[in-house]
């Protein structure tokens, strides 16, 4: 049996477990592939850096063209991560006739159409399985387990970082500093963890599964999207108080006029409900199809070993060629982002917990409840907290108000109101409500 020949961009994280696991599990994959797999060529930045795998021979290189035009190359396993320059390797690969799998969200949300125009162009492959939530396989879930299905909606918790700071301030009490210090030393967290705290990563994961669920090409900065980094610790703290958990989530949501409602943010969600329950780096998703009804998909998110689970499971797909006709019936990023109709995020409605820094004066709450009301905005509860300084009578409090259903613009209409009262010590703290 010819061995399926691999070339390999990048051999860091991921590219050291893939390597791990076509090693360890040799037999059992070649069985399942129908032919041996073999690592033939390895880009890599620097070659003098101590790795934990150690490859036989000459294999590692710096130089992609060796890799991608090596004609004893048969599959580019792309796993160097950014987009460029990434994209001009990959396309590079498949126009040498190499199908390519791949574990970059960031490379398929900014570029996804253009690599795969080159893909069909050349009659060859992409699989992405990787891409989103690491070892889950969310991917083969939306496009093929739940093919017979319009999906309505995905909510999704997708950043094991940021799962893992909100778990340790929600069960521990630390401040937001204290976890993502936490997680950096755990190997949680990068060094320079803004793409991940920011909602970046969460927004490409979100642009791949809008483009599997809906069609839809969007590109990262057509999500809005708002991260953990501003998070106070006074919210996790009120919302457990209210009965909520706060998640970072990823949502995605088919509105009945055929637009679609995409939105990376932290929100509320209730307790006991599965996806408040996800703790620490795992992931979730959550996925309505109109036949199949609620779906839940759980999981590890990231790390060596899930996610080089997810990109192996792809090369057995391609090599015994069962990633072919699935690439070619979905015919995925088929149009540019012109073609895809988003929803206004100004046109989303939700329940919304907000917090106000007031000054503790009669009648401040009969201002704010005032203008929430002229905006058509119905209140649901309200607490008030003092905030401990209790021996200054210019010391502010907490007001928490949890709204009835809202629309977007009603409630920013109402929040640049309140905010420029005389009594709001603080700018207003707002945050969606799922139940
Ligand atoms: N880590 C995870 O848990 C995880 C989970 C899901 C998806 N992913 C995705 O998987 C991909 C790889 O992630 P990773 O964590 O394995 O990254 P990583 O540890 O930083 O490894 C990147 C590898 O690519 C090489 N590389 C980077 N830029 C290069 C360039 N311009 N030229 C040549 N080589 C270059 C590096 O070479 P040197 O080793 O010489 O520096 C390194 O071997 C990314 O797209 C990431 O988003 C990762």
């Amino acid at each position: 049996m010819q061995p399926v020949r691999i070339g390999m961009l990048g051999f860091g994280t991921v590219g050291q477990g893939v390597a791990t696991i076509l090693e360890r599990s040799a037999e059992r994959i070649t069985r399942r592939a129908g032919r041996p797999l073999v690592i033939q060529r390895v880009l890599v930045r620097d070659l003098a850096r101590v790795r934990s795998v150690s490859l036989d021979g000459n294999k590692l290189t710096t130089d992609w063209r060796s890799v991608v035009n090596d004609p004893e190359v048969d599959l580019v396993v792309e796993l160097m991560g950014g987009v460029e320059p990434t994209v001009g390797y990959v396309q590079a690969a498949l126009e040498a006739g190499k199908p390519v799998v791949t574990a970059n969200k960031a490379l398929l949300a900014e570029r996804g159409w253009e690599i795969f125009g080159s893909a069909r162009s050349a009659r060859q492959v992409v699989a992405f399985e990787a891409s989103v939530a690491g070892g889950i396989p969310i991917v083969q879930a939306v496009s093929i387990g739940l093919a017979a299905n319009q999906i309505q909606s995905i909510s999704a918790i997708l950043n094991g970082t940021c799962n893992y700071i909100l778990s340790a301030m929600t069960l521990r009490g630390i401040t937001y500093q204290t976890a993502l210090a936490q997680a950096q030393q755990l190997g949680y967290a990068e060094a320079d963890p803004t793409l991940d705290v920011d909602g970046t990563d969460t927004a490409h994961k979100l642009a791949v599964l809008a483009q599997l669920a809906f069609d839809a090409t969007v590109v990262t900065s057509d999500i809005p999207r708002q991260g953990i980094d501003r998070l106070d610790i006074a919210d996790i703290r009120c919302a457990g108080e209210l009965g909520y958990t706060i998640k970072l989530l990823a949502r995605a949501k088919l509105a009945p006029d055929g637009s679609i409602e995409l939105r990376v943010a932290p929100r509320l969600v209730k307790q006991g409900t599965p996806l408040a329950d996800v703790k620490d780096a795992y992931n979730a998703i959550r996925v309505v199809g109109d036949y199949v009804g609620d779906t839940l998909f759980y999981g590890r998110g990231a790390g060596a070993m899930p996610t080089a689970s997810a990109v192996v499971s792809d090369i057995i797909d391609v090599v015994c060629g069962r990633a072919n006709p699935t690439f070619e019936t979905q015919n995925l990023w088929k149009s540019d982002r012109g073609q895809t109709r988003l929803a206004h995020p100004d046109q989303a409605s939700s329940r919304y917990y907000l917090r106000f820094n007031i000054a503790d004066q009669p009648g401040v709450i009969g201002q704010i409840a005032m203008i929430l009301g002229r905006c058509g905005i119905s209140i649901a509860s309200i607490i008030q907290h003092d905030t401990g300084r209790d021996d200054s009578p210019d010391a502010p409090v907490s007001l928490i108000l949890m709204t009835h259903c809202a629309q977007e613009s009603a409630m920013s209409a109402a929040l640049v109101e309140i905010d420029q009262l005389e009594v709001v010590r603080a700018p207003s703290v707002c945050l969606g409500v799922d139940e």
